[in-house]
């Protein structure tokens, strides 16, 4: 298949993009590099630099490549804590870029779509972990904005017979030998801690320690970010057989963040120091994910989302690439 990614110079967007090329898929990755990087980029990938949210930037993309078989759109902003600062950007920026890109789709009869959804749609779950049937409560504007694109995708099915797979990811995670994550700022919490093992930073922030969990600390899913790419190529490879479908793509167990630290410090063999920290707003205390349907439907599993593995593998990127992409 000939796949359009969006994104595809971000974290999870590069690996895709490389497993996508592993099998046997060609890629054009359109970004705009404001997160992302051109070295993420698999040789074998086309990249089309530009803006989602310039419709002629756009419409250039598909009249340049008209023949895609499916889009997998990564590209989004996405900070929680920056969607509550600035909620209409985040509103604005998520939803004009996806329709420039269905306008387009439309007119060139592109029938699959994958959305990278996220697990900020279920704020206070009333089930831990969280099946697919859950009620939809956004915990900020950033996950709201992600639902308004799953129901502009529900419309497009019904309107124009253009599938999509919503996928709600839990916290990806990891890397592969030639990618990791490389975000600037970084907020996630694991390449924090790496950056403490790497003598980057002196200490990492625990945000709040009394939450009703065991330790206190918030606890996550945490995906291997191949797994998730994984998910996106059984989800774009079956899309005609199982229709328009939202899907929750997590390991199933979750970690606190004090779990997290030790298995780093366990990995990497070097103590990590912390400070304890105020609460962030909108941080429920437990997101574990109940993938169950897409396993069952698309046979998927997590096969590298031990957290050990997890951890190993983004050790072993970071130490190899420890200014990210920037040398
Ligand atoms: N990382 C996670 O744990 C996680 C969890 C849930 C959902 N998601 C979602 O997964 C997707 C990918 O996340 P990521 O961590 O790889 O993010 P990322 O920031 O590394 O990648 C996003 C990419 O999109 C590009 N981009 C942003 N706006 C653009 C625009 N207007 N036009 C063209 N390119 C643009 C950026 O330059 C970047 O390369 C996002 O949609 C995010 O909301 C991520």
């Amino acid at each position: 298949m000939k796949i359009l990614v969006t994104g595809g110079a971000g974290y999870i967007g590069s690996i895709t993009t490389a497993e996508l090329i592993a099998a046997g898929h060609t890629v054009v990755v359109f970004d705009n590099l404001a997160q992302g990087h051109a070295a993420a980029v698999h040789p074998a990938a086309t990249l089309v630099q530009g803006s989602l949210l310039d419709q002629a930037a756009v419409a250039a993309l598909f009249a340049a490549h008209p023949a895609c078989d499916g889009i997998m759109h990564f590209a989004s902003h996405t900070l929680v804590g920056e969607s509550v600062q600035k909620p209409l950007m985040y509103f604005h920026d998520n939803l004009l870029a996806v329709m420039h890109l269905l306008e387009q789709a439309v007119a060139h009869g592109v029938q699959r779509f994958i959305l990278s959804s996220t697990a900020n749609l279920f704020d206070q779950p009333e089930q831990i972990p969280i099946p697919e049937t859950a009620a939809i409560r956004p915990g900020s504007p950033y996950g709201e904005s992600k639902y308004m694109l799953e129901r502009m995708l529900f419309w497009m099915d019904k309107i124009y017979g253009l599938r999509s797979v919503c996928l709600r990811y839990f916290n990806a995670a990891g890397g592969t030998p030639e990618r990791g994550e490389d975000h600037a700022p970084e907020t996630h919490l694991i390449p924090l801690v790496l950056q403490v093992a790497l003598g980057q930073r002196e200490a990492i922030t625990v945000f709040g320690n009394d939450y009703p969990t065991p330790d206190g600390t918030c606890i996550r899913d945490y995906i291997h970010v191949v797994d998730l790419a994984q998910a996106h190529i059984l989800a774009m490879e079956h899309l005609d057989r199982i229709g328009t479908r939202q899907f929750n793509v997590g390991s199933g167990r979750g970690f606190s963040v004090l779990e997290v630290i030790q298995m780093v410090e366990r990995v990497t063999g070097k103590p990590i120091p912390y400070t304890l920290g105020a609460r962030r707003m909108g941080d429920p205390p437990i997101l574990v994910a109940a993938s169950d349907q897409l396993q069952q439907e698309l046979n998927w599993q997590p096969r590298h989302s031990d957290l050990e593995q997890i951890v190993a593998s983004a050790w072993d990127w970071h130490q190899r690439n420890p200014h990210g992409y920037r040398g």
